[in-house]
């Protein structure tokens, strides 16, 4: 994207998917104010308070938002989200989609307890994870929704590398699945000039993440990040954000179905913590 002053760049949205708060509310916070980009976010309505507060930073903003109830990540919820999407802003607008759908099932394949997964959390650990990131660019394209070189951004983690985490199989294989959309269409996309690509960061705590682990948990996974982490912290959410804004911009057009690190080295030192003699 280029002179974020042009008549061009003022009229582009940033759709994000899955923003009332964590990773996608910390992008629409940044992208609205670089590179200035109208906000269209959706999500279900879990977090009321946190939305409304989200709405009423961006307004101040005076950029245009619309805060849309609804579900991004199943097919019938995305062709009624795709309608409200083209009556705020007409063709051609969307400038960046970012996909930060959260909402899967961790547990285990095999179970002695018969809590092993059903398929209905197969369905839908995919759905929300992966193919509703393919959903949607199939219907922003059928529909004529993207702008000139538009920015497609999936987001996902440390797991679907080697790295494996005892309950999170199915996130892992659901990554891998989204990891592969972006790819097929960064090279479907290319010609018409979009870019698609996949942002992997390490874990952020997130409002939503606090709420699920409770305090001591949320303690416990800080200190051992400190120790695992290089840089002997972790990062933050608005460090995601930040780097999504620069995403955005015209130098970085030459990223084109990639996984981008950013990381910060937080998986390098595992062998070296598991194995390294006292
Ligand atoms: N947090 C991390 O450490 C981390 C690290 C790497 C990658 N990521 C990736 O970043 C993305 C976002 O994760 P997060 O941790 O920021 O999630 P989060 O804190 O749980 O927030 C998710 C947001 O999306 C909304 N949402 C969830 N499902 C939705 C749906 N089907 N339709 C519309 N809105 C929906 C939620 O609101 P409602 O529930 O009201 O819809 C909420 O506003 C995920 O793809 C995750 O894998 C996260």
């Amino acid at each position: 994207m280029s002179d974020p002053n042009s008549p061009e760049q003022r009229e582009r949205w940033a759709l994000i998917l899955g923003a009332s708060t964590g990773t996608g509310a910390a992008i629409a916070r940044a992208v609205i104010r670089d590179p200035g980009l109208h906000i269209f976010a959706i999500h279900r309505g879990h977090y009321p308070d946190e939305a409304r507060h989200l709405e009423d930073e961006l307004r101040a903003t005076g950029r245009r938002v619309v805060i849309h109830v609804g579900d991004a990540g199943h097919p019938d919820g995305i062709r009624e989200c795709a309608e409200a999407v083209r009556s705020a802003m007409g063709p051609r607008a969307v400038g960046l989609l970012v996909h930060s759908i959260s909402g899967a099932s961790i547990g285990h394949f095999l179970s002695t307890r018969g809590d092993a997964f059903h398929p209905r959390q197969f369905e839908k650990t995919f759905n929300y994870l992966a193919h509703s990131f393919a959903y949607w660019a199939q219907t922003l394209h059928e529909q004529d929704l993207l702008a000139p070189r538009a920015r497609l951004l999936g987001l996902t983690n440390a797991l679907h590398d080697d790295n494996m985490l005892h309950n999170c199989g199915l996130i892992a294989a659901a990554k891998a699945a989204l990891q592969t959309y972006v790819r097929y269409l960064a090279v479907e996309f290319g010609r018409l000039g979009h870019r698609v690509n996949l942002l992997q960061f390490g874990t952020v705590v997130t409002p939503a993440l606090q709420t699920v682990l409770g305090p001591q948990a949320i303690q416990r996974m800080e200190a051992l990040h400190r120790e695992m982490i290089p840089a002997g912290r972790m990062c933050t959410l608005d460090e995601v954000a930040r780097f999504v804004s620069v995403l955005t911009h015209e130098e970085a057009e030459w990223f084109n179905g990639a996984t981008i690190d950013f990381m910060g080295g937080m998986t390098l030192r595992l062998f070296d913590m598991v194995l390294r003699p006292d």
